[in-house]
């Protein structure tokens, strides 16, 4: 099992069988077996945990009237639930243009599209719409090619764009990957930017091999279409401050493009709007979603360089729900909430105070805390003390489940890092509740694992 641990915790351990009979009430189990009835099962989604009934603000509640403070959200919920601006821009655009049929367009979907290009570093100035992240990656693969003709892509381990066969074939978790058959051929991996342990071997003293690597890659192979990677990935995974500008460079020498996946991210959880911006790199495609729907509607963008409009006769996207009104009304609504309402700067704020007090924390009874981010995109890699320190799993899933117990709700992702990623509206107050919830939590596994 130890090799698919990936996006998100497992639905198949022990710790969630213990937790869903401590804690849910015959009522709730009964929807739970309805749901394991109808839906398909899989290891990041059915059986699910609980059952929800609102969610509101930076609050989940479940069926049964239990409130938690989400540290989730899929990463679609930056401006938070139900926000009263994307809410009323919903109801606004429901009432007059529910839907747009192909040959038109509207009002919402060229604002928002204008707003995007304004926004964007460099010369992303042209923008195309689909109804999910993986649909936006597919459009972004299918451009490399028609421009650079060639196929080849270089992507990273352990990297994530998405769960259609295309996206899977560059994004290199063995979940999606194992057993599904032939892939995307050209779909070459390089290890990531890793800073729980760097792949080359650099120390603390990092000198870049992780991107000289792909240098060397893009060199030997010569024809490669683009390199596609998540600017920070979501465990986190923070490259170093010259990666970008390197890998940049190595795509111009040898005529590859390169994408950046900010689906997760952008807009505005890193404390920038778009996450290349802490790297001062502007790719030549970009790639966003999730919260851009305001935590609503599904909905991506493929940002590309102007020049790279270059296929009129194709039909590129053509996704049915391409230029919805509502998905591009609330998209608007919700830059307009990050712009008005401060929420980079709150980002910004509250994550470097997050980050200072996850630092403090540092070591419980076996074990060995490390917390990295960038605003609110924030990790606490949990390790087992020793020599060598070992990725504790079976401790952050304890922690996990535990913080369930006491209001707080988060992901584990690569088995042992405890990813936190709330609303950018959190106040200062409720960040602080999250991390003394999770010190507890962690103080009564570490001991009880100790013990
Ligand atoms: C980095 C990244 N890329 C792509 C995707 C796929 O987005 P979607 O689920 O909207 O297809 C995700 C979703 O989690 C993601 O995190």
């Amino acid at each position: 099992m130890d090799d698919l641990k990936s996006e998100g915790d497992l639905n198949v351990s022990p710790q969630r069988r213990r937790w869903v009979k401590d804690h849910l009430d015959a009522e709730t189990r009964k929807w739970l077996e309805e749901d394991a009835k109808y839906f398909l099962r899989q290891s990041l989604s059915t059986p699910c945990l609980n059952v929800l009934k609102s969610c509101g603000g930076i609050y989940l509640e479940d069926l049964q009237g239990r409130k938690y403070m989400d540290f989730h959200g899929n990463n679609v919920h930056q401006v938070g639930f139900g926000n009263p601006r994307v809410v009323a821009a919903i109801k606004a655009q429901l009432g007059e243009l529910p839907f747009c049929t192909r040959r038109y367009t509207n009002l919402p979907a060229i604002k928002l599209a204008k707003k995007l290009a304004e926004l964007a570093p460099g010369n992303l100035k042209k923008v195309l719409f689909a109804p999910g992240g993986a649909s936006a990656i597919g459009i972004a693969l299918k451009l490399a090619r028609a421009a650079t003709g060639r196929h080849k892509t270089i992507s990273l381990w352990d990297s994530f764009h998405g769960a259609s066969l295309d996206a899977i074939s560059i994004g290199g978790q063995a979940i999606f990957r194992r057993d599904i058959g032939p892939l995307l051929p050209g779909a070459e991996h390089v290890p990531p930017p890793e800073p729980a342990g760097c792949p080359f071997n650099c120390g603390e003293r990092c000198n870049l091999q992780c991107a000289r690597y792909i240098e060397y890659v893009l060199e030997k192979e010569g024809d490669v279409a683009a390199v596609i990677a998540e600017t920070v990935r979501s465990t986190p995974c923070i490259p170093p401050p010259d990666y970008w500008n390197r890998i940049r460079a190595a795509c111009d020498r040898y005529g590859a493009l390169l994408v950046l996946d900010e689906i997760p991210h952008c807009p505005g959880r890193t404390g920038k709007m778009f996450a290349c911006q802490h790297f001062d790199v502007v790719p030549d495609m970009l790639v966003l979603g999730k919260g851009l729907g305001g935590g609503v509607f599904p909905l991506a963008a493929l940002m590309t360089r102007e020049d790279l409009d270059i296929m009129p006769d194709r039909a590129l996207g053509h996704y049915t729900h391409e230029k919805n009104p509502v998905a591009c009304a609330a998209g608007l609504a919700t830059i307009e909430t990050i712009e008005t309402d401060g929420l980079l700067e709150n980002a910004r704020r509250l994550g470097e105070r997050a980050l200072k007090r996850i630092s403090k924390i540092k070591q419980r009874r076996g074990l060995v805390l490390k917390g990295r981010g960038l605003g609110l995109l924030l990790g606490i890699e949990l390790l087992k003390a020793g020599k060598t320190p070992a990725p504790a799993s079976d401790v952050a899933e304890e922690v996990m489940y535990r913080a369930l117990g006491k209001g707080l709700s988060f992901k584990v992702t690569m088995g042992n890092i405890l990813t936190l990623t709330p609303p950018l509206t959190i106040t200062l107050q409720e960040m602080e509740r999250a991390i003394d919830i999770i010190e507890e939590c962690i103080g009564e596994v570490g001991s009880a694992h100790s013990g």
